[in-house]
């Protein structure tokens, strides 16, 4: 897969792109990134991307003209079937996104600065736009960082063992099970004796069930939405279960 990032901070990406998991995927030609400074396509003296709001307002705002060319140079090495804008008023990223984007052969993702870019950037040239969550920051850089690095987990050959994948937080909409390592006892806390036991069959089950309870007790939410549809009918005796399990006052916030 290759991504293009255009950025008037490039080097803001190439830094990061380079460590760990990702470094390794860009390594072994697995992900391709390119990071473009959009100020090579700026045409003035002062190499400006930005200019004041018509109709006045606090802050500069990205104009048209150096965003298209940067995206127009890209092709045809890039397909531009995805054009995505990190923006706060973008949809909010979740799981199924980062599978949806995974599944593409390319992306070209824009990073804005400044109070953001000119409307018809995103009328004529964004086909989505994408938040990382409800609060603000001061660029698209480490949105678009965190999006690049959630879609190359999804990328075959990535992560070296896919059972991780399978029991990360949302891989199917719930949180992850409580995981332990060494010693076996820390500070008189002892690490469940299921997940010691050898038993595969019980510990999957275990594991199973723990994810459900960490979902219904932090986002029950999810069992409603994005979970809904991985759930079995041992999963749903598993959350009775849970339930009967938990303390009066508890199963009393629960939905
Ligand atoms: N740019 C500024 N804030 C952002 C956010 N929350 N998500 C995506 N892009 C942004």
């Amino acid at each position: 897969m290759r991504i293009d990032i255009l950025s008037i901070f490039p080097e803001m990406i190439r830094d990061a792109v380079g460590v760990g998991l990702l470094g390794k995927a860009l390594e072994n030609g697995l992900l391709d990134v390119h990071a473009h400074d959009i100020r090579d396509f700026a045409t003035g003296r002062h190499r400006s991307v930005d200019d004041t709001p018509y109709g006045g307002g606090a802050g500069m705002l990205m104009q048209c003209g150096p965003i298209f060319d940067a995206v127009e140079s890209l092709r045809p090495v890039n397909s531009l079937r995805r054009i995505v804008l990190l923006s706060p008023r973008g949809k909010r990223l979740d799981q199924a996104m980062v599978r949806d984007f995974a599944a593409e052969p390319d992306l070209v993702l824009l990073c804005a600065r400044y109070e953001g870019v000119d409307e018809r950037v995103s009328e004529a040239l964004v086909t989505d736009e994408v938040s990382i969550g409800d609060y603000v920051l001061s660029g698209g850089e480490l949105p678009a960082l965190v999006l690049v690095e959630a879609i190359s987990r999804m990328l075959p050959g990535v992560i070296g063992d896919w059972e991780s994948v399978e029991t990360d937080s949302f891989y199917e909409g719930l949180l992850g099970p409580p995981q332990y390592t060494r010693p076996e006892t820390f500070r008189g806390r002892t690490v469940p004796e299921i997940v010691r036991s050898g038993n595969h069959a019980a510990i999957r089950r275990w594991k199973r069930k723990e994810a459900l309870r960490t979902t219904l007790l932090r986002r029950p939410d999810l069992l409603e939405t994005t979970a809904r549809r991985h759930l079995n009918n041992e999963d749903y005796n598993m959350l009775a279960e849970i339930e009967s399990e938990m303390p009066i006052g508890e199963k009393e916030n629960q939905p």
